[in-house]
């Protein structure tokens, strides 16, 4: 673990108002939002979507079973806490690569180990993650599955596809399972390019990139989108009212929307 440098996870705990991140992630942040102002607002209404499409897809969907990738630092609630409002017996699998998630995560989300469990790996692997006790006992008896890549898909370049990703992932799901998607998208290329760029060089060339809305809207072709006709900045996406906060800016944004797989 390479503490001298930012991580995209502690970055994002600290956007969110979170305790558990370093000087150093708070420093990154502070240059992020000299490029990009709205990005704290951004990170709080992607949360927001996260919650309101996993409470969705339990209590709307019955979904009881959720693969989420790249979870991030436990921070309140958590989809396990915001399912099991639903349903005690929900069904969680964390996935994520980074230590210190995984340190946090094994103590705070391990709750209970038969409805939550806590997987170190990257996303990509999904060998691994579909060999893995935990991910095949959610699988057992062909329920529908919510796979979550929430605010995540930006840090898979695009060499490692993360189109065929979301696909290979769709494919090794029951039928009728669902996935919900963010990422982070702007039509402005220098901004796209400006940002790219400083997250490549404080991660050491470990992250992926900004992409247009024409891009992310690829990750959708040949599923049902469910609450919204086509993906959507995630502040507009089933908002819980009128009221609902919203980003206001369109600098860059989390675009995305909740699909079903056919
Ligand atoms: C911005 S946070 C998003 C957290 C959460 N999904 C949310 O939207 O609230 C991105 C998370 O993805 C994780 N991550 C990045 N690349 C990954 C990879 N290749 N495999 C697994 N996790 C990854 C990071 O460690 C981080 O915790």
């Amino acid at each position: 673990m390479d503490l001298s440098r930012p991580s995209v996870a502690r970055m994002y705990d600290y956007l969110l108002g979170g305790t558990d991140n370093y000087y150093v992630d708070r420093e990154a942040c502070t240059e992020l939002l000299r490029l990009a102002p709205s990005t704290r607002e951004l990170a709080l209404v992607n949360r927001a979507f996260l919650i309101r499409a996993v409470r969705y897809l339990a209590q709307v969907q019955g979904v009881r079973r959720f693969l989420d990738h790249g979870s991030g630092l436990p921070t309140t609630p958590n989809v396990h806490q915001v399912a099991q409002d639903i349903d005690p017996a929900s069904e969680v699998v964390y996935i994520d690569n980074d230590p210190v998630v995984l340190a946090h995560g094994e103590m705070m989300l391990a709750e209970d180990p038969t409805t939550t469990a806590v997987l170190n790996a990257d996303m990509r692997d999904t060998t691994k993650i579909f060999a893995s006790r935990a991910v095949r006992r959610l699988l057992r008896d062909d329920q529908p599955v919510a796979a979550l890549f929430v605010s995540v898909l930006h840090c898979i370049p695009d060499g490692d596809d993360p189109w065929g990703l979301v696909r290979k992932v769709a494919e090794q799901l029951p039928s009728g399972s669902y996935l919900v998607i963010s990422q982070l998208a702007s039509d402005d290329e220098g901004l796209r390019d400006s940002i790219t760029g400083f997250m490549q060089e404080i991660t050491n060339n470990s992250w992926g990139q900004v992409r247009s809305i024409s891009e992310v809207n690829r990750l959708f072709e040949g599923l049902d989108l469910l609450e919204a006709p086509e993906p959507v900045e995630v502040s507009r996406w089933l908002p819980d009212s009128d009221l609902a906060p919203r980003q206001r800016t369109e600098e860059w944004i989390e675009y995305g929307g909740v699909a079903r797989i056919r």
